[in-house]
């Protein structure tokens, strides 16, 4: 009889596709006519933890075992299906995981900027937007059978190190930023509904990964299967974790992947203070936890963590994991119960985890076609919208690093009109996959740069390197002949995933090969204006380029996604007028010398010769700092509103309690009250800044708010200035636009101490915008005094 209605239903499906529409997803589980329509955990009406808690009690020790890895296992007997619980959708939806497979009605998906060069857009909003185009792609291509619905997106880990061969799919150095990025874009991406937090249903599941400190994947003989990761309190307090806690607590994330490499000694992966303590304990996650994959052999086999294969088993489930990407906890968690190391209470935990999560997801109601989403399809993917967008978004990633000023305008944009002919050179000249980085799909359709760049002027083509290694003999001498003899030269270069990769980290900063080289020599004979174009995640020091007056103008564009070489064209001939800025500091390669890449900390130690890393520890000489980004247009600022003088109130017995000396100083000591003690709710500082734009085109501005705690408290190792807000507006010629800011005290003016506990200094912060430097004087109230 089952096997009749399979018959059916393939020939349904076999019609479907021949008339060029898409066979629909039979329902994952609760099939209106399945062998558990009535039993409660398919009941909709019920609450979700019942559901799965209802469903848990019903399967045997070995059918929940085989529920605990990436590739879990159908329970036939109740009507569900296997899952692959392993998609990625970075920036687009992608098949690097083995639940998503283009084909079919499905050939590709948009590819969006790589995430270093959507964070240079400084753009909330914009991240917030991707992440829902990508969710309207993911959730059809899952309808249509080809992708799950939990991806293991974003990557949240600071970009540390300039070397990491995976910054690029990062939001950069900056804590501030990475935490904003990560909760807008979990927001998009899963844009829960119906009910509040743990309860809210989800278009899809996101996953904050890769917990924490991780940032090496293979240097000087280490790699992240064997690194351990020396972290001090403070600087996971207030580097490493910040862009988690945001990803968990704001974005409301369900899900948090921990990683290969230990910390202090214990993998993350089984680190019970870490998973149970701080991600679900203190950060409130409702969701699971998975491991990267096989992070559990990795700990026994290669770390030697644990003696036996079921101790690795306990110390992760006790640790706090729910699922495992690869098969370990599938092999031993059954022989680990027999030796009495884990209970089968532990086991429910993690499957009612996982199994919550799906339900959350609709899975476990039936049809997907009657579900909200059920309606997005093929027609949905590669839509003319998220094309545009894609667009729209690889030009805001775009950064203009130097513009030389001529006797009377500055050199870029180009006018079309007046470069008739224009010699594009460079081993990027006709990228494609390249300009989609890592962790992506297949694109819809690429423009690359040259293509770009026809759309303007007469273009001729000579690559002068034949790829980004650009090693031994190469056509260097027709480049630069067909520079000598074009109006302009646009040279398109810089790194490629044979340079910087997961498992590949690089060991200089220079671009690689002969691409100066070329570079150098396409300048010297060039009739007209040479204008570089760098296409990378990680910085390249460049400064041979930029002390060479022949090469005029400069463009980094990260890795900017499918539209990348229309994008490029708009900005060089002044169709968009650039606004991005750097996520990260631009170190000269001598910076290497100093930092080995397995030193985790941040803090500069000039007594040791360690310089400290980015730009809030770092203040050597740079060939680009963080936040730098030029315009066709010159803006200034005023500060409209921020207020003098604030005080904090004390929360609770805490209040009459108030000593005043913590962050102490010998000499002088600083008063500063730990966040934990202080009333939070709402505490917020407003900053006004409007915005003029002097100069005489339109163009958007990202407002950047840094703040320095007063100055004792920089002997406890605070940043000489942080990032705490960042607004970006667009501001018409000659016109002021007002970007209204909210500074989170607790946040926003707190220092982590050595012990990673936060404490608000007591004194005179500065708040730092462009030009300007206001004087906020904080108080506290202690009542009963
Ligand atoms: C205390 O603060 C003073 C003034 O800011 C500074 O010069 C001194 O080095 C600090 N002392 C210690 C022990 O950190
Ligand atoms: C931010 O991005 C969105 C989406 O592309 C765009 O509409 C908006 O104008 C951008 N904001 C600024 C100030 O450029």
């Amino acid at each position: 009889m089952r096997r009749l209605v399979l018959a059916v239903l393939l020939a349904v499906a076999a019609a479907a596709a021949l008339a060029g529409t898409v066979a629909a997803r039979p329902a994952f589980a609760c099939a209106p006519r399945g062998p558990a329509a009535s039993l409660p955990f398919c009941r909709q009406s019920l609450p979700l933890r019942a559901r799965a808690r209802d469903f848990v009690s019903r399967l045997t020790r070995a059918e929940k075992v085989r529920l605990l890895v990436n590739n879990a296992a159908g329970v036939p007997r109740l009507g569900v299906a296997g899952y692959e619980w392993w998609s990625e959708a970075l920036h687009g939806v992608s098949d690097t995981g083995p639940g998503v497979r283009f084909g079919g009605a499905f050939p590709g998906a948009t590819a969006f900027p790589q995430v270093i060069g959507a964070a240079a857009s400084f753009n909330a909003s914009l991240w917030e937007l991707v992440g829902r185009a990508v969710s309207d792609e993911a959730r059809a291509m899952y309808n249509g059978g080809r992708a799950g619905l939990t991806f293991w997106s974003p990557n949240v880990n600071i970009f540390r190190d300039p070397r990491w061969g995976r910054g690029q799919e990062t939001p950069g150095e900056d804590p501030a930023v990475a935490a904003r990025y990560a909760a807008a874009y979990v927001r998009g991406l899963q844009q829960p509904y119906g009910g509040r937090h743990g309860r809210a249903r989800l278009k899809l599941a996101a996953c904050c990964k890769h917990f924490t400190a991780y940032d090496l994947d293979s240097w000087g003989g280490t790699d992240r299967f064997h690194f351990n990761a020396v972290v001090s309190p403070q600087d996971l307090e207030d580097t490493f974790n910040v862009p988690f806690r945001a990803c968990v607590a704001e974005g409301r994330a369900a899900s948090v992947m921990c990683s290969y490499n230990q910390v202090n000694g214990v993998p993350t992966c089984a680190d019970e203070g870490f998973l149970r303590g701080t991600i679900r304990g203190k950060w409130g996650l409702e969701g699971y936890i998975v491991s990267d994959c096989d992070s559990v052999d990795v700990f026994y086999r290669d770390q030697h963590y644990t003696r036996t294969t079921e101790d690795a088993v306990a110390a992760t489930l006790r640790a706090g994991l729910d699922l495992d990407c690869g098969p370990f906890l599938a092999q031993y968690t059954e022989s680990a119960v027999a030796q009495r190391k884990v209970s089968d209470a532990d086991i429910d935990a993690a499957v009612t985890n996982t199994v919550t999560v799906q339900m959350r997801l609709g899975m476990f109601d039936g049809d997907p076609a009657a579900q909200p989403f059920g309606h997005l399809g093929p027609r949905d993917v590669c839509t003319p919208a998220h094309q545009e967008l894609a667009l729209e978004a690889a030009r805001q990633t775009v950064v203009l690093l130097k513009n030389h000023r001529g006797k009377h305008r500055a050199v870029l944009p180009l006018a079309p009109a007046a470069h008739r002919a224009i010699a594009v050179v460079g081993p990027h000249a006709e990228a494609t996959v390249a300009m989609i980085g890592n962790y992506a799909g297949k694109a819809c359709r690429y423009t690359t740069p040259l293509q770009g760049i026809g759309r303007y002027a007469q273009t001729v083509h000579q690559a002068g390197c034949t790829d980004v290694a650009c090693q031994g003999n190469q056509p260097i001498a027709a480049a630069v002949d067909a520079a000598r003899r074009a109006d302009a030269t646009i040279v398109v270069a810089g790194l490629d995933q044979k340079v910087e990769a997961e498992g590949l980290d690089r060991t200089s900063l220079l671009l690689p090969g002969r691409q100066a080289e070329l570079i150098s020599a396409v300048a010297k004979a060039s009739k007209g204006p040479v204008i570089l174009v760098l296409l990378s995640g990680g910085p390249i020091d460049i400064a041979f380029a930029q002390n060479d007056r022949r090469i005029a103008g400069i463009l980094w564009a990260g890795y900017p996604g499918q539209a990348g070489g229309q994008a490029i064209a708009d900005v060089i001939f002044g169709q968009h007028n650039p606004g991005g800025k750097l996520p990260v500091t631009w170190y000269p390669q001598d910076y290497l010398h100093k930092v080995p890449m397995t030193n985790m900390e941040m803090r500069a130690n000039p007594a040791r010769g360690y310089p400290g890393r980015t730009y809030r520890f770092y203040t050597g000489p740079t060939i680009h700092p963080f936040g730098h980004g030029l315009s066709y247009t010159q803006f200034t600022h005023s500060l409209a509103h921020a207020p003098a003088q604030l005080t904090v109130q004390l929360s609770g017995h805490h209040a009459s309690a108030f000593s005043g000396a913590s962050l102490v100083n010998a000499t002088r000591p600083v008063r500063a009250v730990r966040v934990a003690h202080a009333r939070c709710d709402g505490l917020t500082i407003p900053v006004h800044v409007d915005v003029r734009n002097v100069g005489d085109r339109d163009g958007a501005h990202t407002v950047l708010v840094y703040h320095a705690a007063p100055q004792a408290a920089g002997t406890a190792g605070a940043p000489a200035r942080q990032l705490v807000a960042f607004e970006k507006v667009h501001v018409p010629a000659g016109s002021v636009a007002r970007v209204e800011m909210g500074i989170d005290v607790c946040d926003g003016l707190s220092v982590a101490d050595r012990n990673g506990v936060r404490r608000i200094p007591v004194g005179e912060h500065s708040l730092m915008i462009g030009e300007l430097t206001h004087s906020v004087t904080l108080g506290v109230e202690q009542l009963g005094v």
